[in-house]
């Protein structure tokens, strides 16, 4: 049942019609006439759970499990290794009580990236303490994501309906769990308030996986024709708010800005409202299936170079400037930032 449903919500985001909104071109960043910078001298390096990565970018939680899905893992962590990049591998759920061959389709990712690169393990947050040690074992992880996905599971037919219990567990694995915790959403958002739990619980990285991107309810419709899902569609924070509202809880939180980011403006502007890094899932996984593994590459390749450019024309030197870049919010996204 599950290696049909990873199957099918793969085939399903591709098929998806909905466009949401990441809000993130209600953000403007001045440009800058006079840099006094040369291009190459650009540096897009940065240190991510230790290890020196050389574009703030993840390639983010997707898929393992089934062969299929075996050859995503391989063909994006052989992106990631020659990006020098992190990859965050999908929900490794299906792998804990099945086969070696299953647990193999997770594990490519580490033998690709090799030892001195980041692999990231993903479970969702309800996970007890031998499923995360046991899901951290299998890919010598550096950290992992604990997924918090109540939308898409209430729309799944066979989906969770109890999410009692889960921040206490969260804050049990913080205290117990020898590797980082990243706590992410799938494309709903993380609130203000929501982060600040998260914090108070003793996390230190987020990954707030707005609305604009990949939507789970869309894809969960159209593995039914019992119900039409479409009026919800809309439902979730905008990752633009979603950054914004989370950095506001402490400077000290480790954010990673992701949900619906496609190109090199949406990378930069996620950074200069307070992400630390930005997590692309989607865009990655289309160019991938729709051109193969050279598509995939070159897309990438593109976009670091226009991140570069946009550097350029902010005069920021390195990522560490660019974070602190003065930004102006316009149109919705100014009226949905609360007072602080
Ligand atoms: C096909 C597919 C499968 C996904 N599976 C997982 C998963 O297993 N675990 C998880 O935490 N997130 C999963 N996600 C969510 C992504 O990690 C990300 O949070 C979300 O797609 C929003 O980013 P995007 O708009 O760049 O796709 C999946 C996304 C896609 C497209």
């Amino acid at each position: 049942m599950r290696k049909i449903r990873k199957r099918e919500h793969v085939e399903n985001y591709l098929r998806t019609t909905y466009r949401g909104d990441t809000l993130l071109g209600d953000v403007f960043l001045e440009h800058n006439a006079l840099p006094d910078l040369c291009l190459d001298d650009i540096d897009t390096k940065t240190t991510f759970l230790g290890k020196t990565v050389d574009y703030p970018i993840i390639i983010n939680a997707m898929t393992g499990g089934t062969d299929f899905s075996r050859e995503i893992n391989r063909e994006l962590s052989l992106i990631a290794k020659t990006f020098n990049i992190p990859m965050a591998v999908g929900s490794q759920t299906i792998a804990l009580c099945e086969n070696e061959e299953c647990k193999d389709s997770f594990r490519v990712v580490r033998e690709n990236i090799g030892e001195n690169g980041i692999v990231i393990a993903n479970l969702n947050a309800q996970a007890s303490l031998d499923d995360v040690s046991n899901a951290l074992e299998m890919i010598d992880a550096d950290a992992i994501q604990l997924h918090l996905n109540p939308a898409h599971e209430v729309v799944m037919l066979e989906g969770d309906r109890d999410f009692r219990g889960i921040l206490n567990n969260i804050e049990n694995l913080a205290k117990n769990t020898s590797k980082p915790i990243i706590i992410k959403e799938v494309g709903f958002g993380i609130s203000n308030e929501v982060a600040k739990r998260l914090y108070n619980a003793g996390i230190k990285y987020i990954d707030v996986s707005g609305a604009g991107g990949t939507n789970f309810i869309e894809i969960e419709n159209m593995r039914y024709n019992s119900i039409d899902l479409s009026d919800i569609y809309g439902w979730g924070i905008p990752t633009a708010l979603s950054i914004i509202e989370s950095r506001r809880v402490s400077k000290d939180l480790f954010l990673i800005a992701s949900g619906g980011i496609r190109n090199s403006m949406d990378i930069v502007k996620a950074l200069a409202l307070g992400g630390d890094m930005v997590g692309i899932s989607g865009e990655i996984l289309s160019y991938l299936l729709h051109g193969g593994y050279n598509n995939a590459k070159s897309y990438l390749e593109n976009t670091i170079y226009k991140i570069k450019i946009l550097m350029l024309l902010l005069g920021k030197r390195n990522i560490e400037e660019l974070k602190n870049t003065d930004y102006r919010l316009t149109g919705k996204l100014r009226k949905l930032v609360k007072d602080s």
